[in-house]
């Protein structure tokens, strides 16, 4: 369908959020209950098909642990979209997440798309991040708030290809 369009995608966020849970549904529609944590980074890529475009994803899926910190510059340079994802039973990753939207407006590429991903929606039972106040959070600061679960696939291809629509309009 029409032209292909290649963006640079980065996702950030605290550990065990489930970055890599979310990239390995979108590319391989798998989820792993014992998803190792990531070493530096993982490349993947995937597609997905818009009316008149094909959008191919180049992601690069950053390691959350605190050591790991100072190599997430390196990723999201250059980068056109950025998944900041938390866990929405996780308050404090929630803040972290804050802390990320601001490092992308500061230091991030000046029209860099960012999205803010509520995961782990499948366990509503133990929320402590409700969808208003993170939906509020991502109005204020003119970013895509979506909740998602790696676990059970909801939202996670609408993400991208949200994602992926409002770069092709770009
Ligand atoms: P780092 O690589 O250390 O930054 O962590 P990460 O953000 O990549 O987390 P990862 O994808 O490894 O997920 C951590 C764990 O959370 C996984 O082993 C899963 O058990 C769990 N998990 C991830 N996504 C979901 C989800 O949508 N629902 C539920 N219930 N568990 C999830
Ligand atoms: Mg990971």
């Amino acid at each position: 369908t029409g032209r292909v369009c290649h963006f640079k995608l980065v996702l950030l966020g605290d550990t065990a959020v489930g970055k890599s849970c979310l990239v390995v549904r979108f590319v391989r529609d798998e989820f792993f209950e014992f998803q190792e944590p990531t070493i530096g980074a993982a490349f993947l890529t995937q597609s997905v098909n818009l009316e008149n475009a094909t959008v191919k994803f180049e992601i690069w899926d950053t390691a959350g642990q605190e050591r790991y910190r100072s190599l997430a510059p390196m990723y999201y340079r250059g980068a056109a979209a950025a998944i900041v994802v938390y866990d929405i039973t996780n308050k404090e990753s929630f803040n972290g997440a804050k802390s990320w939207v601001k490092e992308l407006q500061r230091r991030g590429d000046p029209n860099v798309v960012i999205a803010l991903a509520g995961n782990k929606a499948d366990l509503h039972t133990k929320r402590r991040v409700e969808y208003e106040e993170a939906q509020k959070y991502a109005e204020e600061n003119c970013i895509l708030h979506m909740e998602t679960s790696a676990k059970n696939a909801t939202n996670v291809k609408d993400l991208f290809r949200e994602i992926g629509e409002v770069m092709y309009v770009i």
